[in-house]
């Protein structure tokens, strides 16, 4: 690795992409949210009608992702998050995207990579590693704020429920599956607003810089 690594994993709305960004941007450092690389190769597959279990298929969309075209506009939709998670447990689909992140974290001046497996599999040389959680209704409730920020609606349970279901997929598969690296710095947001997050993970860089 050439550059300065800060690796960021915790569950589906932990914090770790408007962390990432705000370290990023702090640090000068590249940055990439590796859900959206998931995000890419269920959305091809969705596109084209292809099963998401279709492995031939999606390994060729895993491959063809790029990752200076992922467009967030397009990927954050609910239904492309909750595919991602199913075509994540494909272990080809896994072994063409970490070729690509690990590509990505190597180039200088370095990168900040949020994701489930950036500390334990990607960049487990990373030089700082993050494993942001947030108890589920704390992070459903987030969710909740901003869907209605954007004008949505949706009801708390039913998010709650997509929380947790995507929790234990993530947690619960054989290969990568969400958990800290050993040697992680755990960062509980549940009681934290953005500013407070960004200060406590700020202190811990800077001590390993
Ligand atoms: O973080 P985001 O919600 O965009 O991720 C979508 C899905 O992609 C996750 O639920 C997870 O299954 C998968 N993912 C993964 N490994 C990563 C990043 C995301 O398995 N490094």
């Amino acid at each position: 690795m050439s550059g300065f690594v800060i690796a960021i994993d915790g569950p589906a709305g932990a914090g770790k992409g408007t962390l990432a960004r705000r370290l990023a941007d702090y640090y000068r450092l590249n940055l990439l949210d590796t859900g959206l690389t998931y995000r890419a190769v269920a959305h091809m597959l969705i596109l084209k009608g292809w099963p998401l279990d279709d492995e031939a298929h999606a390994l060729e969309a895993a491959r063809l992702v790029d990752l200076g075209q992922l467009d967030r506009a397009v990927l954050s939709a609910h239904d492309v998050g909750e595919a991602a998670s199913k075509v994540a447990v494909i272990p080809a689909v896994r072994r063409a995207l970490v070729e690509k992140q690990r590509t990505f974290a190597a180039t200088a001046p370095g990168a900040v990579l949020d994701g489930r497996d950036i500390g334990t599999v990607v960049c487990p040389d990373a030089d700082v590693k993050l494993y942001l959680t947030a108890s589920a209704d704390v992070r459903a409730r987030r969710r909740l704020n901003e869907i209605e920020e954007k004008g949505g609606y949706a009801e708390f349970s039913e998010i709650l429920a997509d929380i947790q279901r995507r929790d234990e997929r993530d947690m619960g598969r054989a290969d990568s599956p969400l958990r800290p690296a050993e040697d992680a710095h755990l960062l509980d947001t549940s009681e934290m607003d953005i500013e407070a997050a960004f200060l406590a993970a700020k202190a811990i860089v800077d001590d390993a810089m």
